[in-house]
């Protein structure tokens, strides 16, 4: 089963069923462009055997990023870099996606000390976050555009289908949740309201890109908060997403406010038992809808894995970690050569965990786009350090 394609809605083969998630790459510079660290990084992820890469965040507004290295994309980039980038894996059997990604009030403080959201609700982490201002219809519209017209420009270089972040807590998801909409316009208040930014998206993209560019959505099942997105809602957008034509539904959870798919808080324990942190919530998807799914959250066993395709839980095998933790996934996976894939214990202080898991993942990243092999020895608090210095250095050129 592991081996065996799958055919999406529009009618884009995917090799196998495993897939590298978004992985945020942080290695552009003040350009904003993809460059030789993400053609060999990705080259290398494509030799490894996936059948499906998500590139890490792109996002479709330079002036709000999720982190100084991101890159950043519309219809006027130039083409060439991004064509090298995507070379890099159509050399290979694997089909390559863009996730595109507006931050909202998840912006970094360096992009944007007044960064727009659905309402003005501020993330209190650390001091981390400014105060958001609520987006005007102009603005909405405009990123409705941007969207648009980055989906169009990722198919155009070479991008086999593009991904929509709706998930983590990032622009639309505030959107979607109540916590972070308090609009009382046709933006906000009932669900309706409240997914019509994304379901604009999709519509519009759709008509945009045709039939045969394969759109993607990633969303949480609920973002664990009081008050917040929960799995009603999500059944609600999952349903309007299958009739807009979307061709695969990735499935996640939590914001910057608590990722529970780093910490495994909020999730039950029967659940935990189970590995992936989302298939119980992937169950109920797939009583009432026939769209693709993809799980991401928790899954490190073959075994699991093998199991969960058998039953029909999912259909696409949702990989983040792993592709930074053992050098012979998911090819192993593939030949049944390995049997799962181990975390190490990362060393950082509990105050810190968040930025220490990060810096540390951040770091392999690096390792890997400069030709170099995993160090899974590298402490959290290291990873925190260089992390937070290269943000810093680059936020600060960002704006020269
Ligand atoms: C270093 C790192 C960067 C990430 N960047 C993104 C991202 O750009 N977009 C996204 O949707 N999720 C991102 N995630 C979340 C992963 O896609 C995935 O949902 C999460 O790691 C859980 O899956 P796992 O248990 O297989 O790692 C990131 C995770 C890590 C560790």
């Amino acid at each position: 089963m592991i081996n065996t394609p799958f055919i999406l809605p529009s009618g884009e083969k995917l090799p196998n069923r495993i897939a590298k998630a978004a992985l945020t790459e942080r290695l552009s510079d003040a350009s904003h462009l993809p460059n030789q660290k993400h053609s060999t990084l990705y080259d290398t992820w494509a030799k490894g055997g996936a059948g499906l890469l998500i590139s890490g965040n792109i996002m479709v507004d330079e002036k709000y990023l999720e982190a100084a290295g991101n890159v950043a994309v519309h219809h006027l980039s130039p083409e060439a870099p991004f064509k090298l980038w995507t070379r890099s894996v159509l050399a290979y059997d694997t089909a390559f996606w863009a996730q595109l990604n507006h931050p909202g009030r998840q912006a970094t403080l360096f992009s944007s000390t007044k960064p727009i959201s659905a309402s003005d609700v501020q993330l209190k982490k650390n001091g981390m976050f400014g105060k958001p201002r609520p987006m005007t219809e102009e603005e909405i519209e405009d990123v409705i555009n941007r969207f648009v017209q980055s989906a169009n420009f990722c198919r155009r270089v070479g991008f086999t289908g593009v991904q929509i972040h709706a998930a983590h807590g990032y622009l639309i998801s505030q959107f979607l949740s109540p916590r972070t909409n308090k609009r009382s316009d046709q933006w906000g208040g009932s669900i309706e309201n409240r997914s019509r930014l994304l379901l604009t998206i999709v519509e519009r993209m759709r008509s945009k890109v045709g039939n045969e560019f394969s759109i993607s959505v990633k969303l949480n099942s609920a973002d664990f908060q009081k008050g917040g997105f929960d799995e009603q809602d999500a059944l609600f957008v999952i349903n309007a997403l299958e009739k807009g034509g979307v061709d695969l539904l990735e499935i996640s959870g939590g914001t910057y406010e608590d990722f529970v798919a780093f910490t495994k808080s909020h999730i039950k324990d029967s659940t935990l038992a189970r590995e992936a942190y989302f298939i119980e919530f992937a169950k109920a998807v797939r009583k009432q809808s026939t769209i693709p799914i993809m799980v991401t959250g928790g899954l490190r066993s073959l075994d699991f894995c093998k199991e969960v395709l058998t039953n029909k839980e999912l259909d696409i095998l949702g990989f983040g970690r792993p592709f930074l933790l053992d050098e012979r996934f998911p090819k192993g996976f593939l030949d049944g050569s390995l049997d799962r894939v181990e975390e190490p214990n990362i060393k950082t202080a509990a105050r810190l965990y968040d930025m220490g898991i990060a810096g540390f993942y951040d770091y392999q990243i690096e390792r890997l786009a400069t030709g170099k092999s995993l160090k899974l020895t590298y402490p959290g608090w290291r990873g925190a350090m260089r992390m937070t210095r290269n943000e810093l250095w680059k936020g600060i050129k960002n704006k020269i």
